[in-house]
């Protein structure tokens, strides 16, 4: 995008000027120095205990509930590894839910972030902005443009609000269709309509249910290894018609998240979704992906490039790493006025960082099956397979369960995010797994809804493959309590 845009303003010598750079300059060393003495993980510092339990009884109060994780961060991190508040440090092998990609204190992000500050407001809107909404927003579109036929992007501050955008474009443009057709363990967020959407009951107690959601199976490589693969696809295939039967030109659209992420890292193959979204295209329903988690982590940067789908996609909702989130849509989608606005769509930190990481992905050597992000799965992978051959009786066979998305390996995933399956996938025993993992000094956390697997969205962005064996030593030293 214009580059040249404002050049000679007043703001654009306060952003230029030596002696701003000097300051920066100043203060990344500074950040550089303080981050290197973070090196590996240690436990909390007496001194810092009672203030921090403090703080935590505080935090459950203002909240009305505790948190998950006793976590507050201190502001101070070195790669994969962050400072908490009490003076520990851990391995952040979850990154705020695949937020921080590029992990902590990356001199790089916080030099946009310095810039930012330097602008007259904080926050941008659909009525007045300044350009760095735009510059994010036109590189989204600049990736997402070269294998799909998305072209334009509007900006919102959360996923589920992207996806609220998503669902409204997609009613308008196939009005007066109200039905969404969804997967099975599919999570879209949690507004009021999202979370009816979501296939997690807990999710929606209290909430009255006001939108019709047909939910198809995802695929499940257990079930479509015992009756073969082009049955199972046959399979879901009736059953999406049966649906469009039973309800005729009432859907607006068929959500795909191509990797399920709270539904547990489950992966499926180009096929089924190819088939899929070819009955959604021969009675005109929108394919919406959903890459709020996927996006940027995958072995490509999008999901749908993954797995060679660019040409189905209608719409597309992107968020967490990108810092701002966006819903993407092809010329066909791009909606009568009126019906997306909102008074913010974000934070010049949030556009100037989200930009850089984009840029920053968007390198040679991240992605493909030899690129960066597949041989960090292939490093996970071995580290886990090696601590289950150590320890064979944490790894039984996961059993099938009936109604569950099965699978049938202790390893799954792809790229960036990842998943291994200790205890069987036995809930109660996973959950106690994330939780002796965390005071061991390693934050994951769990996903699936059965069976259950201990999840990682690490910081592949800045770290290095020698991090596994280090990772894996406190992993290890964690489930030996849960194992015992
Ligand atoms: C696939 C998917 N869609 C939507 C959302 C909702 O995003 P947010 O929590 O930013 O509203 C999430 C969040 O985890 C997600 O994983």
């Amino acid at each position: 995008m214009e580059q040249t845009l404002a050049r000679g303003t007043l703001a654009d010598a306060l952003r230029t000027s030596p002696n701003v750079r000097q300051a920066i300059d100043a203060i990344i060393e500074e950040v550089r120095r303080s981050s290197a003495q973070i090196t590996d993980i240690r436990p909390p510092r007496e001194d810092l205990r009672e203030s921090y339990d403090a703080f935590m009884e505080r935090v459950a109060q203002i909240r009305g509930r505790g948190l998950y994780y006793p976590y507050i961060g201190s502001g101070l991190g070195n790669g994969a590894l962050v400072e908490l508040a009490d003076g520990s440090v851990k391995w952040d092998m979850i990154g705020g839910i695949g937020v921080n990609f590029f992990g902590h204190s990356d001199p790089e992000l916080i030099e946009e972030a310095l810039i930012a500050s330097l602008d007259d407001v904080v926050k941008h809107g659909n009525l007045q902005s300044n350009a760095d909404a735009y510059r994010f927003a036109d590189k989204l579109i600049e990736c997402a443009s070269r294998s799909s036929r998305l072209r334009h992007c509007f900006l919102t501050t959360g996923g589920a609000l992207a996806n609220e955008n998503a669902l409204k474009i997609c009613y308008q443009k196939h009005k007066p269709a109200s039905r969404v057709i969804v997967f099975k363990d599919c999570f879209m967020g949690r507004t009021v309509t999202m979370a009816q959407l979501g296939d997690q009951p807990a999710y929606r107690d209290g909430i009255p249910l006001t939108v019709g959601v047909d939910y198809m199976p995802f695929f499940d490589e257990v079930a479509a290894q015992r009756m073969g693969h082009t049955r199972f696809i046959d399979m879901a295939l009736m059953h999406l018609e049966q649906y469009i039967q039973r309800y005729p030109k009432q859907h607006a659209a068929f959500v795909f998240e191509l990797i399920q992420g709270e539904g547990g890292f489950n992966t499926s193959t180009r096929d089924y979704f190819k088939a899929l979204m070819e009955c959604c295209k021969a009675h005109d329903i929108a394919v919406w992906d959903d890459e709020i988690q996927t996006f940027g982590r995958t072995t490509d940067m999008f999901a749908y490039e993954h797995l060679d789908l660019g040409e189905y996609i209608d719409v597309l909702t992107v968020g967490k790493m990108t810092q701002a989130c966006a819903c993407l849509f092809s010329e066909e989608y791009n909606p009568a006025p009126g019906l997306l606005s909102g008074t913010f769509t974000g934070e010049t930190v949030s556009f100037r960082v989200g930009r850089r990481i984009l840029e920053r992905l968007d390198t040679p050597g991240r992605y493909g099956d030899d690129g960066l992000h597949a041989q960090h799965f292939r490093a996970f992978e071995e580290q886990v397979r090696a601590l289950a051959s150590r320890h064979p009786d944490w790894f039984p066979k996961v059993p099938e369960i009936r109604g569950g998305t099965n699978v049938d390996d202790i390893v799954g995933g792809c790229g960036g995010m990842m998943r291994f399956t200790p205890f069987a996938g036995d809930k109660t025993r996973v959950v106690n797994a994330c939780r002796a993992l965390y005071d061991e000094g390693v934050i994951t956390f769990y996903c699936g809804h059965g069976p259950y697997h201990i999840r990682m969205l690490p910081p592949l962005g800045v770290m290095s493959l020698d991090d596994w064996p280090r990772v894996f030593e406190v992993v290890e030293r964690g489930l030996q309590k849960v194992g015992a």
